[in-house]
């Protein structure tokens, strides 16, 4: 995602500092909203990146027991979300479309010369655009909403803020842009949006208008969705299927888009970034203050567990809430009441992880670590079959065949589906982050009910009672004393 520069973004401005947040991965995919419908199911699915402390009611401090965020900088637990995106079939079937890696957020030092910015408050939340549009009001909320239809063969096409009626041949690229002015009083409001307000002159920056006179940092997040994939599935040309690309809010046109932001900064880090980091490149690495976690780790950051319990992806009969699609162009109807398909209305109240794993003798679970074809976790034996269960590949590195010393090993590792590896010791770098979930979510060959890792990743398990194998380089231990600390920190606030 990192090389599709926003080039309206960067010819409006080329002097003014920004830096982008790279979200690898959304950290869940389900029908919640804590602005809009805090405590509850929200009325439609949203892709949600950010902190894992998400929750249906949170405040800063639920932010703040994060164990670990889908988004790189280390010290942002902000949640940021926007609707999850489906293809309608022609046969009425929705299709939720994939995403290109989670999000782009862009931080953006858009006041005027001379004019101090500030950092978002605790507790602070806001909503840009209006999910209930669904025609061009032609006014600065609609402008802050648009799509980049992505051509690497025709740069530089308009954007819109309509979906766009022709296949985009690398994707489509949702992109909102928040407000920047604040009221200085409220971090809510009873709309989530009248105690924040655009710029005088436009959306992307400026004097801010005498009702709300602080400036904040302005927040662009994008998202690219694979609308490509769908393109043998529809034809422009086609009255009796119209452009199919719909948000999960029944939204057809586009007009309706929006996206949340709930602050979960380290506030006087994100205002030592706002006050230091000048670079006018983007690149997040140019700011000092910033410690980065690895991609690996953000994209293991996945909640174990849906807050809401049901399938919001794949091929759908309805939109998840069975939302009905409301083409407009008058605005889309208040829902009458809940959902009347049998969607949920209450909250999963499951507690144990998805990744939970049987219990075999001797040997204790560690967790989901990250392992390449090029530098493997686990190289001294390995066998694949069938039938892998966890028990089986502990089996096999617990024989003294496996392992020529004629004892057994001090770690096994399980990875797509089928594969089993034995060490003395894990290299380093794949070892499982304390408070990173994982991905090790495919089921083994031989037992559906029990995780062997998955793509690129694998479940972990080291013999009960043993020391530890893992061989500590000096970044690697600072990063588990930061993790360590803020767990502590974490508790505390939670407690
Ligand atoms: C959410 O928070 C509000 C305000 O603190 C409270 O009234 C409500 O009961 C909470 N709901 C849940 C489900 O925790
Ligand atoms: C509609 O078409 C899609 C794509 O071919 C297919 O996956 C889906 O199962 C179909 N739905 C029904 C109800 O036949
Ligand atoms: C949109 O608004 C601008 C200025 O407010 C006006 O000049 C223009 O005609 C409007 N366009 C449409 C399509 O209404
Ligand atoms: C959790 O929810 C299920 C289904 O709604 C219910 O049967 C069960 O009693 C609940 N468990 C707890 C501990 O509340
Ligand atoms: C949040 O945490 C702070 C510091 O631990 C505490 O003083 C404050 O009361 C908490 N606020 C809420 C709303 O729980």
């Amino acid at each position: 995602m990192r090389d599709l520069l926003p080039l309206a973004l960067l010819l409006a401005a080329p002097t003014h500092a920004f830096w982008r947040l790279p979200c690898p991965a959304p950290l869940t995919i389900e029908r919640l909203d804590p602005i809009v419908s805090p405590g509850k199911v929200s009325a439609h699915a949203h892709t949600i990146l950010g902190g894992n402390g998400l929750a249906s009611n949170m405040t800063y401090n639920t932010t703040q027991a994060s164990t670990c965020s889908s988004c790189t900088v280390i010290g942002d637990n902000s949640n940021y979300w926007v609707p999850a995106l489906y293809f309608q079939h022609k046969n009425g079937s929705f299709e939720s479309v994939k995403q290109n890696g989670g999000a782009l957020v862009y931080y953006l030092q858009r006041a005027p010369k001379g004019v101090s910015m500030k950092a978002f408050p605790p507790n602070f939340r806001m909503v840009a655009g209006d999910p209930f549009r669904r025609s061009d009001q032609n006014d600065t909320e609609q402008s802050a909403i648009s799509y980049a239809c992505i051509d690497y063969n025709a740069p530089g096409t308009p954007e819109t803020h309509a979906f766009p009626t022709r296949n985009c041949p690398n994707g489509l690229r949702q992109q909102v842009f928040f407000p920047s002015c604040w009221d200085g009083v409220n971090e809510d409001s009873p709309d989530h949006t009248s105690h924040v307000a655009y710029p005088v002159g436009g959306y992307n920056g400026g004097k801010c208008p005498d009702t709300h006179p602080v400036n904040l940092i302005s927040v662009f997040i994008e998202i690219l969705w694979q609308t490509d994939k769908f393109k043998d599935f529809w034809n422009p040309d086609d009255k009796n299927h119209p452009q199919p690309f719909v948000f999960a809010h029944g939204d057809p046109t586009g007009y309706g888009g929006h996206g949340d932001f709930l602050n979960g900064w380290d506030i006087p880090l994100l205002q030592r970034a706002i006050d230091t980091c000048t670079s006018n490149s983007g690149n997040v690495e140019d700011c000092k203050e910033f410690k980065l976690r690895p991609d690996k780790q953000a994209e293991g950051c996945v909640l174990e567990n849906n807050h809401v319990d049901e399938v919001v992806t794949g091929v759908l009969p309805r939109l998840p809430g069975c939302n009905d699609v409301t083409p407009g162009p008058d605005r889309a109807p208040l829902p009458s009441g809940p959902p009347t398909c049998g969607a949920t209305t209450t909250l999963s109240n499951k507690t144990g992880t998805a990744a939970s794993q049987p219990s075999i003798d001797g040997w204790k679970y560690v967790g989901c670590g990250t392992d390449s074809t090029s530098a493997r976790a686990m190289t001294a034996a390995r066998s694949a079959s069938d039938d892998m269960t966890n028990a089986k590949c502990a089996s096999f590195c617990s024989d003294g065949a496996a392992n020529k010393q004629g004892k057994g090993f001090k770690y096994f590792g399980t990875q797509y589906a089928r594969e089993c590896y034995c060490a003395d010791e894990v290299r380093k770098e794949a070892m499982p982050i304390e408070g990173v979930p994982g991905t090790c979510k495919m089921a083994c060959s031989g037992d559906g009910s029990q995780m062997c890792g998955g793509y690129g990743v694998l479940s972990i398990w080291q013999r009960a009672g043993g020391d530890d194998g893992v061989t500590k380089g000096k970044s690697r231990k600072r990063f588990e004393e930061h993790v360590a600390r803020h767990a502590v920190k974490a508790r505390k606030i939670a407690s």
